[in-house]
């Protein structure tokens, strides 16, 4: 998967982590886009109504100016009660305190005036706007019939874009709602990866698992039936397999039988004995080719189970098969330990180990050490003379067996190790070899938990 990965900005390695926060980051960049198309939006609104606030006002203190006789305007001026941040005065010149408003503004504020019902309507020219909205002071002088100019100043407090606090906590909840959003749905889309995986590795474990659920989303039940396909497959090949096996020694049982019946009227004595014994060895070596090809490994049910009372009943059990040794036998670990595993097949297992410390090593001392990382590490050792390197991976082949063991006396059939690998392995763990510094044989046994 690593020539795929594509480069992460974020660090995380999750992929419901990465969705989540790139659909995140998408939606808070989109989310300020909109924030920002609204405030433009607004501003042009704030501005429009801030254009009619000056025309109004200056019309309001214009109006009763104008419509008085020219004698008392300026009395009625100095008695009008003008509202707060307007100032006016009358004089004989237009304003030019300030520099000229933009040309937008000062077209507002005169459409503005032109709307309000004066006799006589002002002409643009009769209007000076001077200032500007972003300083909030604005300067309009108004021509009067009589030749004279009325100048009124305003001072207009800056319009809060974000006036109202609701519209914040609006924005925020809107966030809230949609990361939850995501978070949920990314989850639930998510899911079924980790389903897929954890199929995958109890597969691995046990081929009789049951099947995926083929249902959901098209891609998903795609890939779940895909998957229960391959498991199929793979079970069938198991099948087939020790089928095959189990068929032939099966039929082979029946002419070794008739050639034993058959042996026992020969009249050579020793020859007679001789053929009896490759006969008998024959039946043993087919007894443990069943074995072998038993899929007991894969039809028991897995339990969960005291591994440490599992490997002191081996213990006990090869103690009671050999009672010479029994002081050379030996158990360090916890008192307890539960696994999931099938009970008859890792005993037979384990069984095979400690019944090859015995036979070859002369001692089985076990060591189960507490589970780290989901796996649990069981140590056999013996004091026998140990593999040479380059046959410690080889002895788990079946039929090997070493020159050294080569004789009547220890004579096994070699299948005890592929045996004990074949149940390890299909439990998800597995077996190893290695001689140990001070002589002897330390096999390494893992387990999932
Ligand atoms: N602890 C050990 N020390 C030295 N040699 C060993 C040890 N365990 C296994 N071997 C060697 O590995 C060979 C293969 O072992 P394996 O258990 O597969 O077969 P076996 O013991 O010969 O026969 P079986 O177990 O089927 O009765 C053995 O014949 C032996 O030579
Ligand atoms: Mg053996």
């Amino acid at each position: 998967m690593r020539g795929v990965a594509v480069r992460f900005p974020f660090r995380t390695r999750s992929l419901a982590g990465r969705a989540t926060l790139a659909l995140l980051a998408g939606l808070a960049l989109v989310e300020a886009l909109g924030l920002m198309l609204h405030t433009l939006d607004r501003r042009d609104l704030v501005f429009l109504g801030e254009a009619r606030d000056v025309a109004v006002r200056a019309m309001g203190v214009y109006r009763p100016v104008v419509l008085a006789p020219e004698a008392s305007r300026a009395a009625l001026l100095a008695k009008l009660d003008l509202p707060p941040g307007t100032r006016a005065a009358l004089g004989p010149t237009p304003p030019a305190e300030l520099p000229p408003a933009p040309l937008t503004l000062a077209r507002l504020v005169r459409a503005g005036m032109a709307l309000a019902p004066i006799p006589p309507p002002l002409h643009p020219r009769d209007v000076v706007v001077l200032g500007t909205l972003a300083e909030g002071h604005v300067v309009v002088g108004l021509a009067l019939p009589d030749g004279n100019w009325l100048t009124v100043t305003l001072r207009l407090p800056p319009t809060p874009l974000w006036r109202s606090p609701l519209l914040l906590a609006a924005f925020l909840a809107l966030m809230a709602f949609a990361a939850g959003l995501v978070l949920w749905l990314v989850r639930v889309l998510v899911a079924p990866i980790a389903t897929l995986a954890a199929a995958a590795e109890q597969l691995g474990r046990d081929v009789n698992a049951p099947a995926l659920a083929e249902d959901g989303p098209r891609e998903i039940a795609l890939a779940a039936a895909a998957f229960n396909r391959m498991a199929e497959r793979i079970r069938r090949f198991v099948q087939d397999r020790t089928f095959l096996l189990t068929a032939i020694g099966h039929d082979l049982r029946t002419p070794i039988t008739r050639l034993k019946l058959r042996a026992e009227f020969l009249d050579d004595e020793e020859m007679r004995a001789k053929i009896l014994g490759d006969l008998d060895e024959m039946e043993a070596m087919l007894a443990a080719t069943l074995a072998f090809g038993r899929d007991d490994a894969t039809r028991e049910k897995a339990i969960v189970l005291d591994l440490a009372a599992l490997l002191r009943t081996v213990l006990d059990e090869a103690a009671d098969a050999n009672p010479e040794l029994a002081e050379r036998l030996g158990y360090e670990g916890p008192e307890r330990l539960g696994i999931h595993a099938r009970p008859l097949a890792l005993k037979r297992a384990l069984g095979n180990l400690v019944a090859n410390a015995l036979k070859y090593g002369g001692a089985a001392r076990i060591r189960l050490a507490p589970p780290a990382g989901g796996v649990v590490l069981i140590e056999i050792e013996d004091d026998g003379p140990g593999i040479p390197p380059s046959e410690q991976e080889r002895v788990f082949e079946p039929f090997r067996r070493l020159e050294a063991s080569r004789n009547r006396e220890t004579g096994g059939s070699g299948l005890g190790l592929p045996i004990a690998r074949n149940i390890l392995r299909a439990h998800g763990g597995d077996v190893t070899l290695a001689n140990r510094p001070g002589g002897g044989v330390r096999v390494t046994v893992s387990l999932p938990i």
